[in-house]
């Protein structure tokens, strides 16, 4: 097993605390990447390592050995746009990780706004270098602001790494329903032949939440849940539920179904089929503009401009400080026009599969059955299969798959510049519709229920 070295900027961040760190600890505790690993915790702060790991320890939530773990961190202040600094940085790893150089994995976990120039830094600092091919960048979601800026990362970033280097993650691609979600669609006859406007009335992508911005707010405010969630977790959801059948399934292949979809997405944007919220007290959070107007809602109807999905509806939602935390995909089926000859139109409900991402993943199908007993009333009921109950252990974190598949070098679960260039594309194109809209502002999610659901 190879040591790895991962370098992790925007090191005193939610993220890196909440996610990233567990991940790897967890990696390193189950002996899938070398107990020897060892990380950099970038930050302006001015922290020993010490130090570091003292705040570390207040804000991981997980589980984790700090005894042991502790002897893999390092923190490093530095002043990220500042060139020397870089410079500096490679002196650092040298004198104390030098036999990691040639695996080194550099995380951007900031503000995609910072992207070009720590990109920059990694390069003219010759951290990571295009020639040799060693090393990998790693770039937290959203990649851009909007589709120009996305753009101008883009090329910057392709400037000083080889596209095989850079890695753009978005976590849902992680988790494990989402990557259930080709084995359910195309290993089962089932469904494969009826997944079209033939078969299919609609589909709904949802991720609610309970939790406000908290700590975030200066971040969300600039971006809102259309670029926090939609352009970029609910649009992977949407690609893979969508797209044509790849033939070899290879990462390529898969990959370019997907931005197929994400290519033909249509909205034709009117107060029905585009709705915006805000709930009440956003204006006072940390970080949040007094009289801001972002979103921290959203429900929109699109459409996808192809043969097999013509005239079906797709409704995304997703929003914070909602009634429940929950991350699905609903796939409601056609009537079948001939049962309600034979039983009462309302006792008969369409099909309905359930993918369920978070909290508890698994699979819902709802079916019609004939009531127990003397009765031939027909009643709906669930079929309920629960994906974490046949784990043995628990289920991997979305970050943990990807972090180790990031030190394998498979690509598969990582959106390729395509997908993120249309998705914004479409993102754009709902912000130009929206203007200066005012959100309606919200206290719970039954005030919206109704609004979306005629
Ligand atoms: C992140 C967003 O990408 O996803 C957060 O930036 C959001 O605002 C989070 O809370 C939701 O992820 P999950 O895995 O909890 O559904």
């Amino acid at each position: 097993m190879k040591n790895n070295l991962f370098v992790i900027f925007g090191a005193t961040g939610n993220l890196t605390y909440k996610k990233l760190l567990p991940a790897l600890y967890r990696l390193m505790d189950q002996n899938l990447i070398s107990s020897a690993t060892k990380i950099i915790c970038i930050g302006r702060k001015n922290f020993t390592t010490k130090s570091y790991i003292e705040d570390a320890l207040t804000q991981v939530k997980e589980e984790i050995n700090w005894s042991v773990f502790k002897k893999s961190l390092f923190y490093y202040q530095m002043d990220i746009e500042s060139m020397p600094d870089y410079i500096a940085l490679k002196t650092f790893i040298e004198n104390n990780c030098q036999m990691y150089t040639d695996n080194s994995i550099f995380y951007l976990a900031t503000a995609p706004g910072l992207f070009p120039i720590i990109a920059r830094g990694i390069s003219e600092g010759n951290l990571v270098s295009k020639e040799d091919l060693k090393g990998r960048v790693v770039f937290e979601k959203p990649f851009g602001e909007d589709l120009d800026s996305a753009k101008k990362y883009n090329q910057m970033v392709r400037d000083y790494f080889d596209e095989n280097q850079i890695y753009r993650i978005d976590h849902y691609l992680g988790k494990e329903m989402i990557q259930n979600i080709l084995v359910v669609r195309f290993s089962n006859k089932i469904f494969e032949d009826i997944w079209n406007n033939k078969g299919i009335k609609s589909v709904t992508i949802l991720a609610k939440e309970t939790g406000g911005v908290m700590n975030r707010g200066g971040y969300y405010d600039g971006s809102g849940a259309l670029k926090d969630m939609v352009q970029n977790h609910l649009m992977q959801m949407l690609s893979l539920i969508a797209m044509e059948p790849p033939e070899d399934f290879d990462t390529d292949d898969i990959r370019q179904r997907k931005v197929q979809v994400i290519q033909k997405l249509k909205a034709n944007f009117n107060a029905e089929n585009l709705l915006v919220g805000q709930y009440k007290g956003y204006k006072k959070e940390k970080g949040v503009d007094p009289d801001s107007k972002t979103e921290t809602f959203v429900f929109l109807k699109a459409e996808i401009d192809t043969e097999r999905w013509k005239g079906v509806p797709f409704y995304i939602l997703t929003g914070k400080q909602l009634d429940e935390k929950k991350s699905e995909i609903i796939i409601e089926f056609l009537e079948n026009s001939h049962s309600h000859k034979k039983w009462p139109k309302d006792s008969i409900q369409s099909n309905r599969l359930i993918i369920r991402v978070d909290p508890e993943d698994g699979i819902t199908f709802q079916i019609n059955t004939k009531i127990p007993g003397l009765s031939s009333d027909v009643k709906p009921v669930v079929l309920d299969y629960c994906h974490g109950c046949q784990a043995i252990g628990n289920l991997p974190e979305a970050y943990e798959k990807l972090l180790l598949d990031i030190v394998l070098g498979d690509t598969t679960l990582f959106p390729r510049w395509d997908e993120i260039e249309h998705s914004w594309q479409f993102i754009d194109q709902v912000k130009a519709y929206l203007g200066d809209t005012t959100p309606i502002e919200y206290t719970n999610f039954e005030e919206l229920r109704k609004k979306v659901i005629k």
